[in-house]
């Protein structure tokens, strides 16, 4: 048996919870003083339908809030349009990354001429202005209390540009005090605009705009200190197909290896195309990094050979005890500025990872050296490590525990921080031999456990987070 009861980490979680302060073991800093955002999918079936694939479940708030050395917990399903309806109707009522329950062309004529379809937030937490946000690859951000987790009104937060499709992956631009993203609009010529929402306000500005005839699926982008990444894997769909079929948003999508992967440099305060290189045909979700270096640019990625991991992210196949075949590699692609458009790849790491996180506050654009990540043992169903790489040494060390599956880890960097692994990672793992999760505490620079805060239900799968300091 494979499945050590990762399956358990697929499961509805119907319990919601206020403010329970969470047992400790170890001790948390004292100087750790803020909250853990996080939202994921946590419940898989409405009524007697079921939703299909990890991506597509209701959305639920969590928040870790620390203060003086104590933990407290809240749960809260989000109260999305999405949501909502589903309640209502007492089935799922808003398609989703790969359920569709909308029948009628005249509905997805309807889709198709508003901004994006659901608001099922699920994929991660952010800020535009002063508001705290929940995110999902629709350009419709749902605000929340991050005090109480309550959900708020988010009219205002729609974006002014024109657009179906968005990234959940905003980059944040200390220097330029703003945040960069995307929006893709199909249409016959359809168009990837990106843009920037300066800090302070919820304003999107334009920072340049690309056409394609065959938009691709892309999860998140790069950022150097000088330049935004566009990563076109050859993972594209046709829009018409969106009108035509009655395929979930996913299934609209077609691989075509031979287009090759193509790497769009574009200036960030020029909105210009410096440069479109061509690499091999490869898939991802997540970018890492992306830094300038000798009239390079290196733009790490966790790459897949193909886009097969979105099958094997099927509940039915997650909730067997099948193993994960997919495994997504450290890579860095390097394009030369200057030079020829072929892009040039090496893999930086041996262990299969995701949920790639760093020193985002301090690293984000730069040169860096560690990077943090969930990972897959040979053999295992889910993700089952964390773990940490030195990329100027290669090495690679583990957090490891018999039936236990961590999620993404945060790091959290100390107060006065000196090197950009001097702080915590904060992860939430299921432990399947109890069944109920616990938010462990590492020391980001030697790996060991500080501390694990026991949550008293399992916590589903999530996806991302980040820490708001107090
Ligand atoms: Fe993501």
């Amino acid at each position: 048996m494979v499945n050590n009861g990762s399956a358990l980490g697929f499961t509805t979680l119907g319990q919601e919870l206020t403010e329970v302060e969470l047992h400790q073991r170890g001790q948390v800093p004292e100087w750790l003083e803020g909250d853990l955002l996080r939202t994921g999918p946590a419940q898989f079936e409405v009524g007697k339908a079921s939703y299909q694939h990890w991506f597509d479940g209701l959305a639920m708030l969590y928040r870790f809030h620390f203060q003086q050395g104590r933990v407290v917990y809240s749960n809260r399903y989000l109260q999305s349009d999405a949501y909502l309806k589903a309640k209502a109707a007492g089935a799922p009522s808003s398609p989703e990354f790969a359920t569709n329950p909308l029948p009628t062309l005249l509905q997805r004529l309807r889709l198709v001429a508003r901004a994006g379809s659901g608001n099922n937030a699920n994929v991660n937490t952010s800020r535009i202005g002063t508001h705290t946000v929940a995110l999902t690859e629709t350009p419709q951000p749902v605000a929340f209390d991050p005090a109480s987790l309550a959900t708020l009104d988010s009219r205002t937060l729609l974006p002014s540009l024109p657009g179906q499709v968005t990234t959940a992956h905003p980059h944040f631009d200390a220097r330029r005090q703003c945040q960069y993203n995307y929006l893709l609009e199909f249409g016959r010529v359809s168009k990837y605009r990106l843009y920037r929402i300066d800090a302070g306000t919820t304003q999107a500005q334009l920072v340049a705009t690309l056409d394609t005839q065959r938009p691709a699926y892309m999860h998140s982008f790069g950022m150097s200190e000088r330049y935004l990444v566009l990563t076109e894997f050859p993972l594209v769909t046709n829009p018409l197909r969106f009108l035509l079929g009655n395929r979930p948003f996913i299934q609209n999508y077609r691989w075509e290896p031979e287009r090759g992967t193509l790497f769009h440099v574009i200036d960030k305060d020029t909105g210009q195309i410096m440069k479109t290189a061509r690499a091999e045909p490869f898939f991802a979700f997540h970018h890492v990094n992306a830094f300038e270096r000798d009239g390079k640019l290196c733009v790490d990625i966790i790459a897949f050979p193909d886009p097969s991991v979105i099958d094997e992210l099927y509940l039915e196949h997650l909730r067997s005890e099948a193993p994960t075949k997919a495994a997504g590699k450290l890579t860095r692609f390097t394009v030369d500025l200057d030079g020829d458009d072929a892009v040039v790849s090496q893999t930086l790491a041996d262990a299969a990872l995701e949920l790639p996180r760093f020193d985002y506050r301090r690293r984000a654009g730069q040169p860096y050296r560690y990077v943090y990540a969930a990972g897959t043992s040979p053999k295992a169903a889910f993700m089952d490590t964390l773990i940490r790489i030195d990329l100027e040494t290669g090495k690679e060390t583990a957090w490891h525990e018999a039936s236990c599956y961590p999620g993404e880890p945060v790091f959290v960097p100390r107060p006065e921080a000196q090197g950009e692994d001097d702080g915590v990672i904060l992860s939430v793992v299921l432990d399947a031999k109890v069944g109920r999760s616990f938010l462990i505490v590492l020391d980001a620079a030697n790996w060991s456990e500080q501390a694990r805060l026991e949550v008293p239900h399992p916590v589903p799968f999530g996806f991302h987070g980040n820490f708001f300091k107090g």
